[in-house]
C-alpha cells in the first residue's frame, strides 16, 4: 500500500471476500452487526486492504480503536519486543514491570491532581464492570444513574447502564436493578424542546435528576454513581452543552455520589485532547477507557482516586487484564499520541469542521454536524425544519461510501460518524469529504 488513497479494483465483495463471507455465515455468531461486506486482510496507517486487493480509507479506525493507525511500525516493534520477552504472567497473581509502569503513566495522564490507582481488564465493558463494582463497594450504595442513548458495554452489568438500542437489551432481562436512565442533553434535539439556539438542557437534565428523580423514585443516598460519556458515542456523537459535566459534578458532590466518566470511545486523544472531559476541566472520581489505548491490542482500564479504590485483596481481578503485550502497545501508543497525534487530531478536526461548515446549506438532509477533533458526527433528517430522522438515508450513505472506498459507520438512529486514525492527512480528509459529499448528493436525488 504505497499510496495514501484507496483503490477499488473488483466488484464488492470480490471473489476471495465472498469465500470468507460464506464461511463466516456458517460459523460466526449471528449477533454481530456488519453493515457492509468488508473482509480486511491487511492494514497500514489509515488504509485497509481487503481479501481481493481493494484498498479502503478507514474512517472507522476499527471502531475508534487503531488510534495510531493500522500496524504503526513503532507499536508493532513494541509488541514484538514484549512478545519475545514475556507474553503472559497474570497480573492477578504475579508482578511484572510493564503493568506497574503503565499504571504510573495512566495515573499521570488522567485528570485530577490526586493519588490514583489503576485496574486493568481487557475491554471497555470490563472496565465499566470494574467501575460499577468499585462504586458499589466504596459507597455501600447500590443504585446508578445513566443516560438515554448511552453505550457502556454488553455484559450484564454494563448492559444495565447501556440504553443505546433496544435490541441490545431485548431478551436479556432482568438486568441489574437500581439503574435509572435520564435524558442526555442534546443541543440539537433538546429534550425540553428549547431548541439548539437557546439550549439550556444542561440544567434541564441535571434539574430532572435532582428535582424529579431524587424527589420521587430514587433516594439520592442510595445512588453509588452517575455514569456518563463526556461525549456520547454510539448514541450519535452528541456533544453536551459546556456546563453539563460541571453541573453533574456539583450534583454528585452534593449527595456523596461518585462521578464516573466513560472515555472508552471519546478518550485517547480523539477529540484533540487526551480526554474529552478535559475540554470542560471537570475531574471524575473514576475514569474508564479502552478502545484506542493500545492501538488494537485488547486492554480496558479503570483509573480511580486512591481513596475510592479501597477494595481488599481478592475483591476483583482478571486473568488476562493488563497483559504485558497489551501494556507495551499502550505505552507506545500513549507516547505517539503525546508526541504528535493528539495535536494532529486537533488540527485535522478543525480542518474537517471548516470544510463541513456549509454542508447544512448545501445538503437539505444534513440536520446537524457536531463533534470535537476527529470525533465527527453528521445527522441526516428528512426535513431541516421538522428534524424528522432519516435513518434510510444514513444507511444508504454508509453503503455507498463503502462502494467508493471509504469506511464509515452509523451511530444513533440517523447519524454517521467519522472516527479515523489520528494520523490522517489533509489529502485523506479531502478524499473522505469528497466521497461523502457525493454520497449525500446521490441520496438526496
Ligand atoms: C463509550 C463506550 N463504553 C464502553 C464500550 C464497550 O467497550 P467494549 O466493546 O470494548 O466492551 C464502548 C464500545 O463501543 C463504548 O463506546
Amino acid at each position: 500500500m504505497d499510496t495514501k488513497l484507496p483503490q477499488i479494483k473488483t466488484e464488492l465483495p470480490g471473489p476471495e471476500a465472498q469465500k470468507i463471507l460464506a464461511l463466516d455465515k456458517q460459523y460466526i455468531s449471528p449477533s454481530y452487526t456488519r453493515d457492509y461486506p468488508l473482509v480486511a486482510k491487511r492494514g497500514q496507517g489509515a488504509l485497509v486492504e481487503d481479501a481481493d486487493g481493494n484498498t479502503f480509507l478507514d474512517f472507522s479506525a476499527g471502531i475508534a480503536v487503531v488510534s495510531t493507525g493500522h500496524c504503526h511500525p513503532d507499536v508493532v516493534r513494541a509488541i514484538q519486543k514484549q512478545a519475545e520477552t514475556l507474553i503472559h504472567m497474570s497480573g492477578t497473581d504475579f508482578y511484572y514491570p510493564i503493568m506497574a509502569q503503565l499504571a504510573e503513566k495512566m495515573a499521570a495522564i488522567t485528570p485530577g491532581n490526586f493519588p490514583k490507582r489503576v485496574y486493568f481488564g481487557n475491554s471497555g465493558t470490563e472496565a465499566v464492570e470494574a467501575a460499577m463494582k468499585l462504586a458499589r463497594y466504596h459507597t455501600r450504595r447500590h443504585r446508578f444513574i445513566a443516560f438515554y442513548g448511552c453505550f457502556h458495554g454488553r455484559t450484564l452489568g454494563s448492559l444495565s447502564l447501556t440504553s443505546s438500542k433496544a435490541v441490545q437489551r431485548n431478551g436479556f432481562g432482568p438486568l441489574l436493578s437500581g439503574v435509572s436512565h435520564v435524558p442526555y442533553p442534546n443541543p440539537y434535539r433538546c429534550p425540553s424542546g428549547n431548541g439548539a439556539s437557546q439550549c439550556m438542557c444542561d440544567c434541564e437534565c441535571t434539574d430532572f435528576i435532582e428535582k424529579k428523580l431524587f424527589k420521587t423514585a430514587v433516594p439520592p443516598q442510595e445512588v453509588a454513581a452517575i455514569v456518563v460519556e463526556p461525549i456520547q458515542g454510539e448514541g450519535g456523537y452528541v456533544v453536551p452543552p459546556p456546563n453539563f459535566l460541571d453541573r453533574l459534578r456539583q450534583l454528585a458532590d452534593r449527595h456523596g455520589i461518585l462521578l464516573i466518566f466513560d472515555e472508552v470511545q471519546c478518550g485517547m486523544g480523539r477529540t484533540g485532547k487526551m480526554w474529552a472531559s478535559e475540554h470542560s476541566g471537570v475531574v471524575p472520581d473514576i475514569l474508564v477507557t479502552a478502545k484506542g489505548i493500545a492501538s488494537g491490542m485488547p486492554l480496558g482500564v479503570m483509573v480511580a482516586r486512591a481513596d475510592v479504590m479501597d477494595w481488599p485483596q481478592g475483591a476483583h481481578a482478571s486473568t488476562f487484564g493488563g497483559n504485558p503485550v497489551a501494556c507495551a502497545a499502550a505505552l507506545e501508543t500513549i507516547r505517539l499520541l503525546e508526541e504528535r497525534y493528539i495535536s494532529n487530531a486537533a488540527s485535522m478536526g478543525e480542518y474537517i469542521f471548516g470544510k463541513l461548515a456549509d454542508w447544512k446549506e448545501k445538503h437539505s438532509i444534513v440536520g446537524d454536524i457536531r463533534g470535537k477533533g476527529l470525533m465527527v458526527g453528521i445527522e441526516l433528517v428528512k426535513d431541516q425544519q421538522s428534524k424528522e430522522p432519516y435513518p434510510e438515508a444514513r444507511n444508504k450513505v454508509v453503503q455507498s461510501a463503502f462502494k467508493k472506498g471509504l469506511l464509515i459507520l452509523g451511530c444513533g438512529e440517523n447519524s454517521f460518524r467519522l472516527m479515523p486514525p489520528l494520523l490522517i492527512e489533509r489529502e485523506q480528509a479531502d478524499f473522505a469529504l469528497d466521497v461523502l459529499d457525493r454520497c449525500i448528493t446521490e441520496v438526496e436525488k
